[in-house]
């Protein structure tokens, strides 16, 4: 199954609430969010109070992307605020085993992230006790990026190491998704995702959100 997570970076921060509603409409299946400190990534977004305010909008549930330093002391405010889904990069993290247990343990989904030059394997001892992986396809930090080609071996590679650990975590992509690669990426592996220009940059949002899926679902799925 393909889920398609739309991700706000590229909405209008001051119509937020007019933007979820257009992509749900299209058929959203998960709402993306990007948390930037202007540490970890050179840019700065949003924190739990807007998580808090989308959360009392969104049908659908949030997908907490952390791109901060520190992510530790901040899991917890994210899941109070409404995060179903949390994920921490793997290089802003010093004790990966914790911090995916702690995630679980508050309730949510706990996903690891790999930014481009991060090999699959980094993941080895922690596969099994993951919900989802998500796999940068471009360097974090902001929207409109191109898709780093690079990025479906990646995929794949990410999708052996899963399946030697037995692992049912599914994986993510996110980052230069669009038409013209969603069906490689779906081959490739992915079953979530992401897209922010792709969706927000076009004058239809909503119309944007269908045509992905349509073009997912249309792509040969890796099993
Ligand atoms: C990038 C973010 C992405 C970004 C995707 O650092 O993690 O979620 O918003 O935007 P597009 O789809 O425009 O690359
Ligand atoms: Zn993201």
């Amino acid at each position: 199954m393909v889920r398609i997570a739309p991700s706000i970076l590229s909405a209008d921060f001051a119509a937020l609430g007019r933007d979820i509603a257009l992509v749900e409409r299209g058929g959203a299946d998960l709402i993306h969010v990007d948390v930037m400190d202007g540490h970890f990534v050179p840019n700065i977004t949003i924190g739990p109070p807007v998580v808090r305010a989308i959360k009392r909008v969104a049908t659908k549930p949030l997908d907490v992307h952390l791109m901060i330093e520190e992510p530790d002391r901040y899991i917890e405010d994210f899941v109070n605020a409404g995060a179903s889904m949390v994920s921490v990069h793997v290089e802003a993290v010093p004790h990966l085993h914790r911090t995916v247990h702690f995630i679980k343990k508050l309730g949510a989904q706990a996903g690891v992230v790999l930014n481009p030059a991060t090999p699959a394997a980094s993941l080895e001892d922690i596969a099994g006790d993951l919900d989802f992986v998500l796999v940068m396809s471009v360097n974090p930090g902001f929207s409109g990026q191109a898709f780093i080609r690079h990025s479906l071996e990646k995929l794949r590679a990410v999708r052996g190491v899963l399946d030697r650990a037995w692992s049912s975590a599914v994986i993510e992509i996110d980052g230069g998704i669009d038409l013209s690669n969603v069906g490689d990426v779906v081959s490739a592996g992915a079953s979530i995702l992401v897209a922010g220009n792709a969706i927000f940059g076009t004058p239809d949002p909503e119309g944007a959100t269908r045509a992905l899926r349509a073009a997912a679902v249309g792509s040969p799925t890796r099993a």
